[in-house]
């Protein structure tokens, strides 16, 4: 990254494949790729930046949230290459990164902002008065969007990752043919269980007689519901007062129908920012991005686990 802003090199090893026969992320098997793919990782960012070890001003790595062993792996090599190149880390919070991604969408992109974070793990509003900091002001009680999508295309039988797959169903079903119940809790807080819950109904009332279209039809209406749940409380949101700009990022702000219902939404209210694709599902570009505005890590940091 150069200034902040600018991306040099972004590379990713996808663990898709490593995944794929067990449905779902194996932590274990997740750390120990992270530690035999990242050194030969760094070497080809370099390469492909043109940028050699004494160029770098600052390295960034993610402190958290997520699996921890991962974590370990990421701050481990971060502290080797900071040790080794006699370079300052910061450790950067992984939501922040997911709000810096869309300042690499807009460079002249700046706080004040109000921020919906959707994830596997998180589903955050947040306000970001100002860089580095952040007032989470609506959450889930149980599931995160992401986490919904993957458990119910899991449920219709989808492949791994779940919610590109579902996605990609929806667009070829009805949401009103099998309509589901859009949560609805007070506040700005969110729940997905009990959507989830209802899908599981339906497909056990449809029994064997379910069919490709019920499927389709099904998916696109937890699609909806999801994502008019999460944009319900954006809007109230948006209602408590004038903001100006408004970003919608994470894994699930690829979906097709969250970017196109919240461009709806804030038209008119503010200026929405969705980071293209591949910078709305974890990236490095984002973290470092963040990077600047980290905290310089001490030897013994620990993983951290919220927004802080
Ligand atoms: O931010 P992210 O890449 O990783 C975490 O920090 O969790 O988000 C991953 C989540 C997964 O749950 C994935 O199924 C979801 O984002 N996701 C999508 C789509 N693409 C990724 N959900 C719905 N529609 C999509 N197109
Ligand atoms: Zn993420």
């Amino acid at each position: 990254m150069e200034g902040g802003r600018r991306v040099l090199a972004n590379l990713i090893h996808s663990q898709v494949d490593l995944h794929r026969e067990f449905g779902g992320v194996v932590p274990e098997l997740a750390a120990r790729d992270h530690l035999e793919r990242l050194p030969g990782l760094v070497d080809l960012a370099l390469a492909k930046a043109e940028v050699a070890p004494g160029d770098i001003d600052l390295l960034a790595v993610t402190r958290g949230p997520g699996l921890v062993g991962c974590l370990l792996v990421g701050v481990g090599v971060g502290q080797g290459l900071a040790a080794a190149w006699d370079r300052p880390l910061t450790g950067v919070n992984h939501l922040w990164g997911h709000i810096y991604a869309a300042m690499l969408t807009r460079p002249e992109l700046e706080p004040p902002l109000l921020g919906l974070v959707v994830s596997g793990a998180h589903s955050d509003l947040v306000r970001m008065p100002e860089h580095g900091r952040f007032e989470v002001i609506g959450r889930t009680r149980d599931d995160a969007a992401g986490e919904a999508f993957d458990k119910a295309a899991r449920m219709l039988g989808l492949g791994f990752p779940g919610g590109p797959a579902l996605d990609r169903l929806a667009r070829q079903g009805d949401p009103k043919r099998q309509p589901l119940p859009k949560p609805s809790l007070p506040g700005l807080e969110y729940s997905f269980s009990g959507l989830k819950t209802a899908l599981l109904y339906r497909l056990r009332d449809l029994g064997e007689g379910v069919t490709d279209q019920d499927r389709a039809d099904l998916a696109a209406a937890f699609e909806q519901s999801v994502v008019e749940s999460l944009l319900e409380k954006l809007d109230a949101a948006l209602d408590e007062g004038p903001v100006g700009e408004v970003v919608v990022a994470g894994g699930v702000a690829a979906n097709t129908l969250l970017r196109r219902r919240a461009a709806e939404v804030v038209e008119g209210r503010g200026r929405l920012t969705l980071p293209p694709l591949e910078l709305c599902t974890d990236n490095a570009a984002m973290i470092a991005a963040a990077g600047s505005h980290g905290k310089v890590l001490p030897a013994d940091v620990d993983p951290s686990l919220g927004w802080d």
